[in-house]
């Protein structure tokens, strides 16, 4: 196994928290390297269901490291709960570890995300409404405070001054009302005191566990297009999901990463605004959206749906270095008589193949369908790969063939044991 990193292939929502707690029994430790609370990964482990946000996929192992690095942004009392509720259902977070860099979400992040998203009008990203771009932002702009300023002794006056200004765009842009320096403080200083013992210098330990050829698992959170390079800018969030992400997130080099496996669906979805080729906006769409139960993890909006894109597939692979593909969510289809397949796009009367950087032409992109053979079987009970359908298999096939990625693995249901190696 070594070091591999897992990344969403599409829009997010693509079964990496399912498949990070099906690798993560073979990997010592599993590190979230980017984003925050607006990930929603959803794991099912016999009859339990777990929605994770922030705390990597692999927390369900006793004796695995689960760690939070530095490129992440945390909101404390999110964070906190997740615990609770993980502690509450006898899951043990005790080697749990946190970044002292990770920048920390404050109220006014979440005030701020809230109130330019309701000024966006008709142009909002449709955003989580997490904080995480204001936080992100403060980071950049190297306003932001992070974990080890909360624990240290002069958070307080660290607080006060970005409070300041945040009050003032509160108040002289957005018309609202102030934010109070003592009640944040306060509530803070109380997560502090219990994220503490946690807190740890992420990168140096994995750095050593690698020497000590450990295997280590990287989480992506959110998926390809969602990245703020590399995706459907400006209908993006604002880290980088693409692999790229794991090595500056969690302090290691590039070249200690092996492999990048690629999640994608067996379909596409998209929460959130912005241009989406392969959208349906009929029947089928609403099939796969009830029989998919495509409803988003973290915001409970409806996803929307539409065919596979392999344009999205292709750009995936070339932008992260995919070396497998895993394609979930096959039993999704079933009963579908045939399947189309975008193999291209039409951009002003010429055949595109590679996914167009400038959102203006993507817009304009119309999706060119290969169209495939659907399957009628119910997939959800099988346990081996080579007892999938034909049809099933001639899918992956075509897959793999166009995105030039070998299918390692493929979706059957929610479960633990509903993944097929191929
Ligand atoms: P993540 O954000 O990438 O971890 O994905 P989410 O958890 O937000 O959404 C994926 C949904 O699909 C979750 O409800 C998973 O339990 C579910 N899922 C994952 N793989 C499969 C599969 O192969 N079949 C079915 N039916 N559901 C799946
Ligand atoms: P997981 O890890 C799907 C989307 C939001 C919005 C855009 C920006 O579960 O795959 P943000 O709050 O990040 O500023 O919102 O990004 N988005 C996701 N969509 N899955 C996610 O995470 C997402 N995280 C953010 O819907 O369109
Ligand atoms: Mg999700």
């Amino acid at each position: 196994m070594a070091v591999i990193g897992l990344v969403g292939a599409q829009w997010g929502d693509e079964g990496k928290g399912k498949l990070i707690d099906i690798l993560a029994e073979k990997a010592d430790i599993v590190v979230r390297a980017q984003g925050g609370d607006n990930a929603g990964h959803t794991v099912v482990i016999g009859n339990e269901t777990y929605k994770l946000h922030l705390i990597p996929s692999g927390i369900f192992y006793k004796n695995k490291f689960n760690f939070i690095a530095a490129g992440t942004v945390i909101n404390p009392q999110s964070l906190l709960n997740e615990m609770d509720n993980l502690v509450k259902r006898g899951i043990s977070i005790d080697r749990l570890k946190i970044d002292s860099r990770a920048h920390v979400i404050f109220p006014f992040h979440k005030k701020i995300d809230e109130l330019s998203e309701t000024a966006k009008g008709q142009l909002s990203i449709g955003t989580t409404k997490k904080g995480i771009g204001p936080c992100y932002m403060d980071k950049t702009e190297r306003a932001g405070l992070r974990i080890c300023d909360i624990i240290s002794p002069n958070f307080k006056e660290k607080l006060a001054a970005v409070l300041a200004l945040k009050n003032d765009i509160i108040v002289k842009i957005y018309n609202d009302r102030p934010l109070d320096l003592d009640e944040i403080y306060n509530e803070y200083l109380g997560y502090a005191k219990r994220l503490a013992p946690f807190v740890a210098d992420v990168s140096s330990l994995i750095y050593d566990a690698i020497k000590q050829k450990k295997e280590i698992l990287f989480e992506g959170a959110q998926g390809t297009l969602l990245d703020l390079d590399m995706g459907t800018y400006p209908y993006v969030t604002s880290s980088h999901p693409t692999a790229g992400g794991f090595t500056t997130g969690a302090g290691i080099g590039p070249t200690l990463i092996d492999q990048v496996i690629g999640v994608s669906k067996s379909y596409t979805t998209r929460v959130g605004m912005g241009p989406f080729p392969t959208e349906l906006d009929d029947e089928v769409g609403k099939f796969i959206q009830v029989n998919g139960n495509e409803v988003g993890t973290t915001t409970g909006r409806i996803r929307r749906c539409g065919w596979l894109d392999l344009v999205i597939l292709k750009y995936a692979a070339r932008v992260n270095g995919l070396t497998q593909l895993v394609i979930n969510k096959l039993d999704t289809l079933s009963s579908l008589k045939s399947l189309k397949v975008c193999i291209a796009y039409e951009l002003d009367g010429k055949e595109i193949k590679d996914f167009p950087p400038d959102l203006a032409d993507l817009k304009r992109c119309k999706p060119i369908y290969k169209d495939l053979k659907g399957w009628d079987e119910d997939l959800t009970k099988l346990t081996d790969y080579k007892d999938l359908p034909k049809a099933v298999k001639d899918y992956v096939e075509f897959i793999e063939k166009e995105v030039e990625v070998r299918v390692s693995m493929v979706g059957v249901g929610q479960k633990r044991e509903q993944n097929l190696i191929r």
